[in-house]
């Protein structure tokens, strides 16, 4: 026999004792399911390369309302289609716009359902990009004035929270002030603000109908090899008002996920993108891998990160898998 006295198998004895030194629990109170809302009547559409994601309008909302509150999932983040596109993305803020009115129908359906809204303008601009462009580049203050009055047409519709995801300097600053302006200083942001120009929104652009016509969007999106500037942006958004920080996409960027949790005394926020998701999905679909035992354990690792809010189009099934486990 060996002469150890530590054995850290002890603990791993059996599932109660397990689960009595478990350091980590995701819960699904921790889940914002994203929400894909467009135009017409009677549309659900399965988003090719995400099986179980679905183009809802707004009349269909309902049944997919009662099935997030059964599995007690309180909390969704919108994007809609709109009807039409131009080049200063003006079908965004309209009064009666895609998302306004999708913010009505699930706070009508659900109350108490937390709904927050991107705020960006590329599924809404007819070249694809999240800003105005002249001469072939992004004008910054122009574009945030643009997203200052999306954000206020999405709360005067009844949004519980905004979230804006353009990457623009300043724009959690105008946010707040357009806000604040109009009365609504009690609207809390969320800041997709460590979002890095990454490959992984492939299946999301198909989605959202939101592909950038030409270039890419390396001029507003980060470099993903960059940390340090991660923590500047968050440091920055909070200094503008922020509430809630972000960090997208989730599994390639969990060191900064837990560089910010370690550094800033507000909640943390991962986005565990599109194709973080459709990886899973086509993996387990062909029979590669357990899709429950991996999703669970990838929503366990953001939230071992740091994250206290996961975004993630697998929060309907955590959900449902999260009830079923017991002894
Ligand atoms: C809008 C936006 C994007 C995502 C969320 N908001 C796409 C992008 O920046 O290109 C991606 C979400 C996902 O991939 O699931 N700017």
């Amino acid at each position: 026999m060996l002469k150890l006295t530590k054995r850290p198998r002890r603990l791993r004895n059996m599932s109660a004792l397990r689960d009595l030194v478990r350091e980590t629990r995701i819960h699904t109170d921790d889940f914002v399911y994203p929400l894909f809302v467009v135009p017409g009547r009677d549309i659900k559409e399965e988003i090719s390369a995400m099986p179980g994601v679905y183009h809802l309008s707004i009349d269909r909302l309902k049944p997919e309302i009662a099935e997030l509150c059964q599995l007690g999932i309180k909390a969704v983040i919108l994007f809609g289609l709109p009807e039409y596109k131009d080049d200063r993305g003006s079908s965004a803020h309209e009064e009666n716009g895609i998302v306004q009115q999708a913010i009505k129908e699930v706070k009508r359906l659900a109350p108490g359902m937390c709904v927050i809204t991107d705020i960006c303008l590329c599924q809404y601009t007819d070249h694809g990009h999240c800003g105005i462009i002249r001469q072939g580049k992004i004008e910054n203050d122009e574009t945030v004035e643009v997203l200052a009055q999306v954000a206020l047409s999405h709360v005067m519709a009844g949004a519980d929270m905004v979230a804006p995801s353009d990457m623009m300097d300043g724009r959690v600053k105008g946010i707040r002030g357009k806000l604040d302006a109009a009365g609504y200083y009690d609207i809390p942001i969320m800041a997709y603000s460590a979002k890095f120009a990454s490959g992984f929104y492939g299946p999301f652009r198909e989605a959202a109908h939101s592909a950038p016509q030409f270039g890419d969007r390396k001029s507003y999106q980060m470099d993903g090899a960059n940390g340090m500037e991660a923590l500047r942006e968050m440091e920055l958004d909070l200094e503008e008002g922020a509430d809630i920080l972000m960090v997208k996409p989730a599994l390639a960027y969990l060191d900064i996920l837990k560089a910010a949790k370690d550094h800033f005394n507000v909640p943390m926020a991962a986005y565990n993108v599109s194709g973080e998701y459709s990886m899973v999905k086509a993996a387990a679909q062909a029979g590669w891998i357990n899709e429950k035992q991996v999703v669970l354990e990838i929503l366990t690792g953001i939230k071992r990160a740091g994250a206290d809010i996961i975004i993630t189009y697998f929060a309907k099934d955590a959900a449902s898998w999260l009830k079923q486990t017991g002894v």
